[in-house]
């Protein structure tokens, strides 16, 4: 029998496992002992620690025989790199296994980054960058308080494009060692944000993944599946790569996932260029085949309810590929994390109108063009959603109008039901603006993040949703029909709310998030107080991490204390002030507890009073307890000179001239008593949390279509006040292929003229019918492009059910639209404008049918006049001939008219200028005709060109010129002193123009 007393393990800093320290690093998994163990209680075995961190162990906790399998290793630091404390370690290891990430190593209070990391980010986010001295030499390190992570997320992730690897700290379990562990918890990226306060949360934030499979060049087909983790949305399409760039272009995805090159045919089927050209944000991620090949049943884990069998019946291979590569991405961005996301909703290309990403710029739907602002862009102007999500569901909608009659005519009923009674729009508004996001919230809580507050939210929003019904139902409506259909699925679990709202103190939560929030700020405080102290001599955090330690620098120890201290301090103040967040009668435990709280505290209130006689009627005695010396009793003032002897076994702590503390086992006793109840009830609230939340992932995919439910009555009630404020009227749709239009307008023009006080000329317009193509002519500024513009929005506006700027709508079911407007370059991806236009033209050509509507303004532009009419004659005959769609064709070629005039179904018409002597004015009305006049200098005058034309003018200018060179500039004081001006010129003082004329111009 041998006693073994001690056995020398030696802990791995990057590892929870132990080897003997004979043994060889790689053979700690198995740990034999020779022979029985007597195991004496008596017989304590020394176990030291490497480094700064000791601690003892008995025998009996030594793991005996053959251990468990562990974690795989983390990998052993490369021969020659110095041995860092464990903390650093453990960050250099992280930045090894995440290489193309920031890595944020959370230290306390604070977000750390280190080594090449904290020199390249930190000057990036504004952080100075310190000299950390390490027992293994010093390294750069930067930080900022974790308050701060979102706002540095944002400029990381967001503003720069960049991966963040979070690597967080948690209690160990294990005694002795660090009192935290660190694991990466999330990688974030563009594609995987879930609840960061810098999401718009009017916006979805798509993370889609794009697979290729067979099929040659165009009819390639293509996976698509997308997914948002704020509000658990999950998608799947099938596609070709000729409709690629459509698809994702409606999608707006943050981040596109590629399967890594070795299994997808993205790079040689141009897949990967053509997104790229799109300026998407790429990821490739590299996924073992096995996962790629998986069938649709292996996502069950991370889906809330069953998948609809006819869903899985039509999903085409690459869709299920793509699905895979998806939700592979995301589990190795959120490690750990389970996820609940909705059931696969599978789209169809010929579910909805397919507006591509040049169409989509050019009509400036959801942003501007040039400034690509939101602001000026349809979007903007016809959103009067009342609530987020229905925002974010009507920014879907316009990218992605839909195909189905039946379906947009609910639509169209819901808005005309709602416009028809504005009594009842306004009070499901009111309604609408008590609800809380509840798609956000129900991901927080599917994903475990959800706090009571959500779910109080969440009560709330279950409640409103059955007045919404109720309201509904209180009248007569224009449509009930299509209300009841909406509303049908509709189950209001009124239960739930009841519940939660039973179980939730909410003014007791009110103070705890008031009580959280100074503990947080408190905390940031602290963290930038420390970073202050910290300044040359940083304090080592692996250090402050240990439970003991052989620092020899006992400042360094006493500066631990005060860290760890106050975090204590935090953590016992919050205690003190404690706000239940429950109602005592939330279970049958809590109560009890409760009621043993109260019994002690009166214990207390005793104590106290019977203190305060005994030692002489201290009125200043209060029972506290102090981070530093624990309970105490305490007087203040003229108190502090009374005889505290008369308290039997009272010793006293501290005194000042002011102060008295006294320790007192009797009350020492009773707080430890209240403490320990305290601890329990926090333990029990969390326990009726989780209950709680447990009932609501019950019922999440009822509540997550109430939530789809109230944010359609949202946006119908959003368009039926567009059409009551802007006058629009309800759109006949049909099946044809005609688009017959009464004054028609163009919304943003329209809106941008009113703020000036200006008012927009409507216009007719009747294609595909009688004439299948108009060709539009018409001097510049005389709104060609806008009638183009107008005449396809009302389309698209039409097809997401909302009414339309018009008197009369009348208008055949478009499949795509596309749009050849505006000018871009693409140099960088060696394409010129005149290149861009052509690349652009060419889809059209190529994919629009004779359901299409097709708005071609200038093409041919940007090159000879002779190349430029071919270019634009060739369009016109195929879009005329083979095509064969509707078309809208402004155009300065006017020889084009003539052209086509042997094309049966082609109209021209015109737009023009009045003139009126000198002045004029542009006419916006479209008329049959051709009008061969651009009146292009008149424009160039009027934006200011005249003043640079004359200037360097030749002085032997033909007459008609020097006739035409008059011009009116804005009255500026230098003016007048140009000599060959001031002849002439005569300046209106009170409008602040000038008008010059030359005496050698005749007039
Ligand atoms: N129907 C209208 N009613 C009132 N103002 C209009 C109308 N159409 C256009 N405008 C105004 O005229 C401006 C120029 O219109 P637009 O760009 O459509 O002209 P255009 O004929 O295409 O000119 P260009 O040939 O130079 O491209 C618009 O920005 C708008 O302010
Ligand atoms: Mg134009």
């Amino acid at each position: 029998m041998r006693c073994l007393n001690s056995i020398i393990v030696r802990r791995y800093p990057t590892s929870h496992s132990y080897s003997m320290l004979s043994g060889n690093y790689y053979s700690r998994a198995l740990l034999i002992s020779h022979g029985p163990i007597i195991q004496k209680q008596t017989c304590l075995p020394k176990v030291f620690q490497r480094g700064k961190s000791k601690s003892t162990k008995k025998i009996s906790e030594i793991p005996q025989g053959l251990l468990a399998p562990l974690p795989p290793l983390e990998p052993p630091a490369p021969p020659g790199e110095p041995d860092y404390p464990t903390t650093i370690q453990q960050a250099r290891n992280n930045m090894r296994k995440f290489p193309h990430c920031v890595l944020l190593t959370r230290v306390g209070g604070f977000y750390e980054m280190y080594f090449e990391a904290a020199e390249e980010y930190g000057p990036l986010l504004g952080l100075k960058v310190a000299q950390k001295r390490t027992s293994a030499g010093s390294i750069a390190m930067a930080g900022f308080p974790f308050t701060a992570l979102d706002r540095f997320l944002k400029v990381l992730v967001q503003d720069h494009g960049k991966f963040v690897a979070v690597s967080e700290e948690y209690p160990n379990p294990e005694k002795g060692g660090l009192l935290f562990d660190r694991k990466i918890t999330r990688v974030v990226t563009p594609g995987t944000l879930i609840d960061e306060n810098f999401m718009d949360p009017g916006e979805s934030h798509y993370l889609l993944a794009v697979t290729t499979g067979s099929g040659t060049e165009s009819e390639k087909e293509v996976g698509l599946a997308w997914l948002d983790l704020s509000t658990g949305d999950f998608f799947t399409q099938g596609t070709t790569i000729g409709g690629v760039r459509a698809d994702v272009a409606r999608i707006g995805p943050r981040e596109v996932v590629l399967l890594g090159s070795e299994y997808s045919g993205a790079r040689e089927s141009g897949l990967e260029e053509i997104l790229r050209r799109e300026q998407y944000f790429i990821t490739i991620h590299s996924v073992d085949m096995r996962v790629v090949l998986r069938e649709v049943k292996g996502w069950k884990d991370m889906i809330e309810t069953k998948i609809n069998k006819a869903t899985v019946r039509e999903m085409r291979g690459v869709e299920v590929q793509a699905g895979n590569v998806l939700l592979d991405y995301t589990q190795t961005r959120l490690p750990g994390m389970a996820m609940r996301l909705q059931p696969p909703v599978r789209r169809t290309m010929t579910d909805a109108m397919i507006i591509d990403s040049s169409t989509m710029r050019g009509l400036e739907i959801t942003q501007t063009s040039r400034e690509r602002s939101r602001r000026g862009a349809l979007l903007n102007i016809i959103k009067k959603t009342t609530t987020q999500s229905g925002s974010r569901l009507l920014t879907n909608w316009i990218k992605s109008p839909i195909t189905s009659i039946t379906a947009i005519e609910h639509r169209l009923n819901l808005v005309e039901t709602f416009k028809n009674d504005t009594y009842l729009k306004q009070d499901i508004e009111s309604l609408l603006k008590r609800t809380h996001d509840s798609q956000r919230l129900l991901q927080r809580m599917s994903l475990a993040r959800g706090g009571a507050r959500d779910l109080v939210g969440l009560a709330h929003t279950i409640q409103i949703t059955q007045k919404i019904l109720e309201r509904l139902n209180s009248e007569e409506l224009t449509h009930a029909a299509s209300v009841e259909q909406l509303t049908g699925d509709v189950d209001v679990p009124l239960k739930l709310a009841k519940r939660i709202l039973n179980s939730i103190d909410e003014e007791g939560l009110l103070q705890h998030l008031r009580l959280r929030e100074s503990e947080e700020e408190m905390a940031a405080a602290l963290a930038e107080a420390d970073e202050a102290i910290a300044g040359a001599d940083y304090l080592d955090p692996a250090a402050a991490d240990a439970t003991t330690t052989t620092s020899s620098s006992t400042s360094k120890k006493t500066r631990i204390g005060s860290k760890v201290g106050r975090r204590m301090l935090s953590e016992k103040d919050t205690e003190r002030a404690e706000a239940w967040i429950m109602q005592k009668s939330a279970s049958e435990t809590l109560e009890s507890l409760h009621n043993k709280l109260d019994d002690l505290d009166q214990k207390r209130v005793d104590l106290e009073t019977e203190l305060t006689k005994r030692i002489g009627c201290a009125q200043s005695l209060t029972l506290r307890w102090t981070p530093r010396v624990g309970h105490i009793c305490h007087v203040k003032g003229r108190d502090v000179d009374l005889d505290h002897k008369a308290i039997a076994g009272a010793t006293r702590v501290s005194a000042s001239k002011s102060t008295l503390s006294l320790q007192l086992p009797e009350w020492t006793e009773l707080g430890i008593r209240i403490d320990g109840v305290r601890t329990q009830i926090r333990t029990e609230e969390q326990v009726v949390l989780q209950g709680l939340r447990a009932d609501v992932m019950k019922s999440l995919s009822t509540l997550r279509t109430n939530a789809s439910v109230l944010d359609r009555i949202d946006i119908a009630c959003s368009f039926a006040t567009l059409a009551r404020e802007q006058n629009h009227v309800r759109p006949l749709l049909n099946l044809g292929v005609s688009h017959k239009i009464v004054g028609g307008r163009h919304s943003t023009v329209e809106a941008g003229l009113q703020g000036q006080g200006r008012t927009f000329t409507p216009n007719n317009c009747f294609v595909g019918d009688r004439e299948r193509v108009w060709v539009i002519t018409g001097p510049n500024m005389a709104g060609k492009s806008t009638f183009l513009r107008q005449n396809a929005l009302i389309s698209i506006l039409a097809q997401v059910g909302s009414f339309v700027p018009a008197e009369v709508a009348e208008i055949g079911m478009v499949d795509r639209i596309f749009s050849r407007v505006g000018s871009a370059d693409n140099l960088f991806k060696d394409q010129s404008t005149f290149m861009v236009e052509m690349l652009e033209t060419a889809e059209i050509l190529k994919y629009a049918t004779p359901r299409s509507f097709v708005i071609m303004d200038e093409v041919g532009r940007g090159t000879t006049p002779k190349d430029g009419l071919a270019v634009a004659y060739a369009c016109l005959h195929h879009l005329y001939h083979i095509n064969q769609c509707r078309v809208l064709f402004a155009t300065h070629f006017h020889d084009l008219t003539n052209l086509a005039k042997s094309f049966e179904s082609v109209g021209c018409y015109c737009t023009d200028v009045t003139e009126d002597g000198e002045a004029f004015a542009f006419d916006h009305r479209v008329r049959p005709g051709v009008n061969r006049n651009s009146h292009a200098l008149k424009v160039a005058r009027l934006a200011g060109l005249s003043y640079l034309y004359l200037y360097y003018m030749p002085p032997n200018l033909p007459p008609k010129w020097s006739i035409r060179c008059y011009r009116v500039v804005p009255f500026l004081p230098f003016i007048p002193s140009f000599h060959h001006f001031s002849a002439g010129a005569e300046m209106h003082m009170l409008t602040g123009w000038c008008t010059i004329r030359d005496p050698r111009w005749g007039y």
